[in-house]
């Protein structure tokens, strides 16, 4: 049977038609995003379905559902699993983000290119039939402008990270024009969660920020006062992921991969944020190598092609996301 979902935005209530109950591997699960993702396609396509992987062994990962362990530089056991389970699609969100790469550059364009070029060889032959893959912000560079950075517009990285995540675009655009390969990917700004930390982004202090408000009443930003990101609210980013997985091949205009906007602001905007639910939280600055990064990207993210193409409408402002991190981290944080 078919499988449908209805989801509300905008005021309107929209219908979309899943896949056929198909069997997903998630790469890189136990990551930020994959942890959340692999929640949702639970509740989608079942439980049994959902194989996710990474690389940690399985007594050490506390996940009800099936997992298995995957490096995603060996090939060979990429395919046994792909075999063994029947796998479809594969959300390939296995990588190095932009600090760690930046530590390791070679290890971080062969991890990011050789893993993706893997799912895209299996989908030219016909072994799974669709991929996501997400991109980046950092694709973009000085010469981008960035405010309100457009769809298509100057890209010059000035990161492995970026330099990796701009090939990839241009790898999943040529395998989708020359052998047909539906392959599907979002430009993700910082993502802002509390159920998994961020591992290793430029980003990732604005999820930092909440766990250290709540555990010490102050945080040292490595980014500097007045340094705007563009941002997103992990709900709105798995929403995403699932309106573009979901929506029809042919209304995809867009085949390297999608601008994501969302929120825009900047550490001082952050604490000021934290500082209505915490009155005494102070926020000093120590930048470090990641300041340069941050300041080589875009400060906003114009998303118009996204919204036209499929629907893409995120609903967190900086207060709703602020509030839903201190309610949810402040009972995580009383457990641990
Ligand atoms: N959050 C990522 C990073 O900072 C951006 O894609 O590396």
């Amino acid at each position: 049977m078919p499988n449908r979902f209805f989801f509300i935005f905008g005021g309107q209530t929209y219908k979309y038609k899943l896949m056929e109950t198909e069997t997903v591997l998630i790469t890189g699960a136990l990551g930020q995003i994959g942890s959340e993702l692999a929640e949702k396609l639970k509740s989608i396509h079942g439980k049994e379905n959902v194989i996710i992987s990474d690389i940690r062994p399985r007594n050490e990962v506390d996940y009800d559902g099936i997992y298995e362990v995957i490096d995603v530089m060996d090939a060979d056991r990429i395919k046994e699993v792909i075999e063994q389970y029947n796998i479809k699609t594969v959300y390939h969100l296995a990588a190095l983000l932009s600090g760690t790469a930046e530590k390791n550059p070679l290890f971080g364009w062969k991890l990011n290119m050789d893993t993706l070029l893997t799912f895209l060889e299996l989908a030219k032959d016909k072994v799974i039939d669709k991929i996501f893959w997400p991109s980046s912000i950092g694709i973009y560079g000085p010469d981008t402008p960035k405010e309100m950075t457009p769809q298509n517009t100057l890209k010059t990285p000035s990161t492995v990270y970026g330099i990796s995540k701009l090939a990839g675009e241009y790898w999943c655009n040529y395998y989708h024009q020359r052998y047909g390969v539906d392959v599907r990917s979002v430009r993700f700004p910082g993502l802002i969660s509390w159920k998994t930390p961020a591992g290793g982004g430029t980003t990732d202090y604005a999820v930092d920020i909440y766990y250290k408000a709540l555990e010490e009443g102050k945080y040292t930003s490595f980014l500097k006062a007045g340094t705007y990101l563009p941002m997103l609210y992990m709900d709105d980013a798995i929403d995403a992921i699932m309106k573009l997985m979901t929506t029809d091949g042919d209304q995809l205009t867009v085949r390297t991969s999608y601008n994501l906007g969302g929120l825009s602001f900047e550490p001082t905007e952050l604490a000021e944020e934290i500082k209505k639910h915490i009155p005494d939280f102070t926020l000093d600055f120590e930048p470090d190598f990641r300041q340069a990064i941050a300041d080589s990207w875009p400060s906003s993210i114009d998303d118009q092609v996204a919204q036209a193409d499929w629907g893409y409408a995120p609903q967190y402002s900086i207060e709703k996301m602020t509030t839903t991190m201190l309610d949810n981290l402040k009972v995580k944080l009383a457990k641990n």
